[in-house]
């Protein structure tokens, strides 16, 4: 199954792909994972992209989709994937649709989470992250047993730099200008999927079970 998760910032995307992934035995291919880390690691794109991610601002889209285009060529992909917050803009995903296409394939379908704009704000102001494993915990409603500390793997949780309140802001409008278009675009062409991205995590991961399997 090659699938995408599009949504706003704090949909869930990466709290269902992550989990999805595993079971579906296909890997996650979240670009904003794969920006952090090579931010992280200091490397020349990593560099240029950071200094777009700390303000909320969309990394250009030659770069993006290089980084994509690598990770969607690894053997592991053959099979299938779960992008997460890729595409984002139409030149994205009309970059996308080539690359599927000259290796013989094609994305099957877009899950879109919907989101209400003031539940986005609190899950993103509230929410921690594992450095070491990636886990995402959120202040009140999935805290970690012990604060500041991993559930799964013991390591350090730590804000997102992007999470203050401003950045926040600055990324829901950049969604809604940029990434919310790609809505229409995909409904045009009979690919896309809504499910509601508000509940309980197992209720929403039980929903795109239903709509993957139903689309398979
Ligand atoms: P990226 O890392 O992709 O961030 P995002 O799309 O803004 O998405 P988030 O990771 O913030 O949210 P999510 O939907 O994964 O939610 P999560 O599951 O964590 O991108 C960061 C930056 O990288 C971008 O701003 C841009 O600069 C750059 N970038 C990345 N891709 C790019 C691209 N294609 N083109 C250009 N630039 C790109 O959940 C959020 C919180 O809610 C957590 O605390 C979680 O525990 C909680 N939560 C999850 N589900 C529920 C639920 N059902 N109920 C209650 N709480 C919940």
């Amino acid at each position: 199954m090659r699938v995408a998760f599009l949504g706003p910032p704090g949909a869930g995307k990466g709290t269902q792909a992550r989990e999805l992934a595993r079971e579906w035995g296909v890997p996650h291919v979240a670009t904003g994972d794969m920006l952090r880390e090579a931010a992280a690691a200091r490397t020349p794109l990593g560099l240029e992209a950071k200094r777009y991610m700390d303000l909320g601002a969309l990394v250009p889209d030659e770069v993006v989709v290089g980084a994509a285009a690598e990770r969607l060529g690894a053997p592991d992909a053959a099979r299938g994937f779960i992008l997460d917050g890729f595409p984002r803009t139409i030149a994205q995903a009309e970059a996308l649709a080539r690359l599927l296409k000259d290796a013989g394939h094609a994305l099957d379908m877009v899950l879109y989470f919907d989101v209400s704009e003031p539940e986005l704000l609190r899950r993103l102001t509230g929410r921690r992250v594992c450095r070491a494993c990636g886990h995402t915990y959120h202040l009140t409603s999935s805290p970690p047993k012990r604060a500041g500390v991993c559930d799964a793997c013991g390591g350090e949780l730590y804000q997102r730099v992007d999470d203050s309140e401003a950045t926040v802001r600055n990324r829901l409008e950049v969604y809604r200008k940029q990434t919310s278009p790609l809505l229409d675009y995909y409904r045009q062409r009979n690919m896309l999927t809504t499910v509601s991205g508000e509940g309980p995590v197992e209720a929403i991961r039980d929903a795109i079970r239903a709509a993957v399997g139903a689309a398979r």
